[in-house]
C-alpha cells in the first residue's frame, strides 16, 4: 500500500510532481486560457466580485495566505484570509459580492464547514477548493474546483498543500480571465511555468539526501526558527507546523521584517534558523533585505539553513547549509521551497523515532472543535 516507502508520508512527498500536474490537467488551454467552466460560477458573477475572503485551518490556511499573494497581484481585487475557526465566530461583512473560498483537502474539517456555512447565509458565493470528491465542504458550496492529489493518508498534509497551491493560482488566473485584467507577458510566464512545474517538483526531490542529512543532526536540538517574506512567509509558517506536528519540537516561522520587533531576542548560539529566500530577480528589494537578515542572525550565533534559488550567489557566504530550488516566478516559489520543508520535518521526526504518518494527539480530519 505504501508502495515501496517506509511511511505514506514518504509516498505522498514523492507523489508531488504527478498531483499537481493532476490538480492542472484539462484546465489550461493550448493558448494558455484557463478553462474552468466545471466552476460553474456564472461569468457575470464573477465580473461583479469585489472581495474575496479565504478561510481554513492549519495547513490549508497557509495555502489561502500565499492565494492572497497572488489573487491581489492579478486580479487586484482586495482579498482577506482568515482562521475558519476565528471566522466563524466573528461578524464578517459580506454580501452577494464577496468570494469566499473555502480550502480543505478532506471536506469534512468542522470549523471551515461552519466558516463557510456563516458565509452563505450572509449571501456570499461559496468556492470550495477540496481534494475528496463528494465531501460536505464541496456539497455545501456554490462551486467546488476539486486539487485531484489523490487519497492523502499521512496525517501530516503534503501533496494537498501543494495541489491548493495550484488550485488557488487556477482561480486567481481564472478569476483576471474573466474580469479581463490584460493578460500581459507575467501571466503567460506564470501559465507556462505552471505547465513545468511538475518537473521542478521533481528536480527538488532528486536533490533531498543533504536535507536528510542535516535533518538527522539537528534530532537534538529544542528549537527551530523559520523565517521567510512574501510568500516566502506562509512558507516558513507551514515549515514551523510540519515540525511541530512531527518532529515535536519547538518551530516558529517569522516574517523576516519583524525580527527586530522581538524574535531577534531568541537568537543564541548554535540555534537552527530555516530561511526561505525570494527571488534575486524581480522583488530584489526583498531579496537583499533578508541577505541582511542572514547576516545579522549569523553575526548572534545562528546556525543557517538557506533555501535560495538556483543562481543566487548573494547568499553563499552566509549559509551554513544551502539548499538550492529551481529559479520560478516569485508567486509560485512556494511549490518548489515548500518541499524541502516537508522532507525535513520527516526525516527529523524519523530520526527521533516518532511515528510519522499517526503523529501524536492529532487526527486526519477534524470533524469537531
Ligand atoms: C497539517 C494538517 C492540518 C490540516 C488541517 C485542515 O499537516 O494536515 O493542519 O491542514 O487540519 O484540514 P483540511 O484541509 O482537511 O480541512
Amino acid at each position: 500500500e505504501k508502495g515501496g516507502y517506509d511511511y505514506f508520508m514518504l509516498k505522498e512527498i514523492a507523489e508531488q510532481p504527478k498531483a499537481v500536474a493532476d490538480t492542472l490537467l484539462g484546465r489550461i488551454g493550448a493558448e494558455g486560457q484557463l478553462t474552468l467552466d466545471e466552476l460553474r460560477i456564472p461569468a457575470q458573477v464573477l465580473r461583479m466580485v469585489d472581495k474575496v475572503v479565504i478561510v481554513a485551518c492549519g495547513t490549508a490556511f497557509h495555502a489561502g495566505l500565499i492565494a492572497k499573494y497572488a489573487i491581489e497581484h492579478w486580479t487586484r481585487i482586495p482579498c482577506e484570509v482568515e482562521l475558519a475557526s476565528e471566522f466563524r465566530y466573528r461578524d464578517p461583512i459580506l454580501d452577494a459580492r464577496s468570494l469566499v473560498i473555502a480550502i480543505s483537502q478532506s471536506g469534512e474539517t468542522m470549523d471551515t464547514l461552519m466558516a463557510l456555512r456563516h458565509a452563505r447565509e450572509q449571501g456570499a458565493t461559496v468556492l470550495a477548493i477540496c481534494n475528496t470528491n463528494g465531501s460536505t465542504i464541496p456539497r455545501e458550496s456554490d462551486a467546488v474546483l476539486y486539487t485531484h492529489a489523490g487519497p492523502e493518508v499521512a496525517v501530516a498534509s503534503t501533496k494537498a498543500f501543494l495541489t491548493q497551491l495550484v488550485a488557488c493560482y487556477l482561480v486567481a488566473l481564472y478569476l483576471g480571465q474573466v474580469r479581463g485584467t490584460k493578460w500581459g507577458d507575467e501571466i503567460a510566464a506564470v501559465v507556462r511555468e505552471l505547465g513545468r512545474i511538475g518537473e521542478e517538483v521533481e528536480r527538488v526531490l532528486e536533490t533531498m539526501e543533504p536535507v536528510r542529512e542535516l535533518a538527522r543532526s539537528l534530532a537534538g536540538q529544542d528549537t527551530v526558527l523559520f523565517l521567510g517574506r512574501h510568500v516566502g512567509y506562509p512558507v516558513a509558517l507551514e515549515g514551523a507546523l510540519k515540525l511541530k506536528e512531527l518532529a515535536y519540537m519547538h518551530a516558529e516561522g517569522f516574517a523576516a521584517g519583524e525580527l527586530k520587533h522581538g524574535p531577534i531576542a531568541l537568537i543564541e548560539d548554535g540555534v537552527p534558523v530555516v530561511v526561505v529566500v525570494p527571488s534575486p530577480r524581480g522583488r530584489s528589494v526583498l531579496h537583499d533585505k533578508i541577505v541582511s537578515n542572514i547576516q545579522e542572525i549569523r553575526a548572534r550565533g545562528a546556525r543557517t539553513i538557506v533555501i535560495a534559488e538556483e543562481g543566487d550567489e548573494a547568499v553563499v557566504p552566509y549559509a551554513d547549509h544551502l539548499v538550492r530550488v529551481p529559479a520560478t516566478p516569485t508567486l509560485l516559489q512556494p511549490l518548489v521551497a515548500t518541499v524541502p520543508l516537508q522532507v525535513f520535518a520527516c526525516e527529523l521526526a524519523t530520526a527521533r523515532g516518532n511515528e510519522v504518518d499517526q503523529p501524536r494527539n492529532l487526527a486526519k480530519s477534524v470533524t469537531v472543535e
